[in-house]
């Protein structure tokens, strides 16, 4: 464990750079290892998520190599050449790294166990199994307390697997990714209806890497949905690839800026993706001023740097339909809102219970435990800002993080505007997706 207290410590000025986008660097590295010849990827996220997705590329059969920070060389082994493991491969705390693999392998015809930390053998892989079982992988999953399919488990592909059209009962992006890959070794097209947009890097990073992949609009029973089809058996061609800013670490930054008086911060180099940029709306619709500067594309995704100046909030009712598009920063939303004046009401997000850990719970229990005003339901937090004073925060015992990253990050903003400070339990759950974010911040207040 290592515990650290997080403390008021000023404004927030000056221009920082966050790390490659998280989602990003894990397919850049997966359809790397799949195309032949050489993947030169600059801005690639180093943190542990991403560290597991390469050494199971490798266990496989890909070469990746670091050249400098941020810059590696992938060499892949095409379509349908991924070797079979001498080893478990243990996917840590990632369940991108998890889905989009159980995905890739169910079209080839190997045997492959997965492991994974406590928090991720928690979590539901029954939404996976389910699409690539109809593919005719066979997945042997072990049972979760409350009868879910989770880790550890083991899959045998098949070859050939056979396509599928999926509608996705839930709103995934892994779901999603998992049956495109495996789309992509089999013969045929593949297809995944999507009644609810969200985050679409693999159709934009696999078109860029030669897949045949075609993208449409229809009108379903509840509306319009996106159908996305890929032809299998592709041959994938080497790319540069140069990742993005990660909005999702972003956030922390601009939620601090937004709260701390006198604030003033450029955030450098942030993805800005339609379907990644929630949080900046419903910051905006509560009186956030975040401006974006120098718009551009960068390795196929919208880019800007934002400017962040402090802002007085007000309390918001969250629309449920944005939920996908900031489904990893409701956490530091939730922070917002509790400095915010009023009260903000979130619903319809369900899917937090099964993210690194619950996250409506976990963060209903530390934000209390800092003083903030929180009622729990069961799709949402409902939550009465202090109006701009600061929070409490702990005066004993330490907030629980339960290995959750975001938990620990948000938390962290949550004690730079309290009067006592927040205690962690342990802050070594960041570097998941953020090893840089103690030394940013401190470089920040030094
Ligand atoms: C991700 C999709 C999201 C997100 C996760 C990364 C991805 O998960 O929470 O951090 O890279 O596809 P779901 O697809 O389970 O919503």
């Amino acid at each position: 464990m290592r515990p650290r207290r997080f403390t008021a410590a000023g404004a927030l000025k000056g221009s920082i750079k966050v790390p490659g986008d998280k989602s990003i660097s894990h397919r850049a590295l997966m359809f790397g290892a799949l195309a032949v010849g050489e993947t030169c990827i600059s801005g690639l996220l180093e943190g542990e998520d991403i560290m597991a997705t390469a050494a199971a590329m490798r266990a496989m059969g890909a070469t990746i190599d670091r050249v400098a920070e941020g810059e590696w060389r992938v060499r892949g082994v095409g379509v349908g050449g991924l070797l079979q493991p001498d080893v478990a491969l243990d996917m840590g705390n990632s369940g991108t790294s998890t889905r989009l693999l159980l995905g890739l392998l169910a079209s080839h015809g190997i045997t492959v166990s997965f492991t994974g930390d406590a928090s991720l053998s928690k979590r539901p892989m029954g939404r996976v199994i389910e699409p690539l079982a109809q593919m005719g992988a066979d997945i042997l999953a072990s049972p979760g307390s409350d009868g879910s399919q989770t880790l550890p488990l083991m899959i045998r592909g098949a070859q050939p697997a056979v396509p599928i059209t999926y509608r996705l009962p839930v709103a995934s992006a892994q779901v999603k990714s998992a049956i495109l890959l495996a789309g992509l070794n089999t013969p045929g097209v593949t297809t995944v209806i999507e009644p609810v947009p969200t985050r679409d890097h693999s159709e934009r990073m696999l078109t860029g890497f030669g897949a045949e992949l075609t993208v449409e609009e229809q009108l379903g029973a509840d509306g319009p949905e996106r159908v996305i089809r890929i032809r299998g058996e592709a041959e994938l061609k080497p790319q540069t690839i140069e990742v993005p800013g990660d909005p999702s670490s972003a956030a922390f930054f601009i939620v601090a800026a937004l709260l701390v008086p006198g604030s003033d911060l450029i955030i450098e180099n942030v993805g800005l993706n339609p379907t990644r940029a929630g949080l900046i709306e419903a910051l905006r619709l509560m009186g956030a001023q975040i401006e974006e500067l120098n718009a551009r594309t960068v390795g196929g995704e919208p880019v800007a740097d934002l400017h962040v100046v402090h802002s007085p909030l007000k309390g918001t009712v969250v629309d449920p339909s944005i939920a996908p598009s900031m489904i990893d920063e409701f956490p530091i939303l939730f922070v917002a809102a509790a400095m915010a004046e009023g009260r903000t009401v979130t619903s319809g997000l369900h899917e937090l219970r099964v993210k690194e850990s619950d996250r409506l719970k976990v963060m209903a229990e530390a934000l209390t435990a800092a003083g903030a005003k929180i009622e729990e339901r069961e799709d949402g937090l409902v939550i009465d800002g202090t109006g701009g004073n600061p929070l409490a925060g702990t005066a004993g015992d330490p907030v629980f993080t339960h290995l959750d990253h975001r938990i620990a990050m948000s938390m962290a903003i949550a004690g730079l505007v309290s009067r006592d400070g927040v205690e962690l339990d342990d802050t070594r759950p960041i570097a998941t997706s953020f090893p840089a974010f103690e030394q940013l911040l401190d470089d920040l207040f030094s």
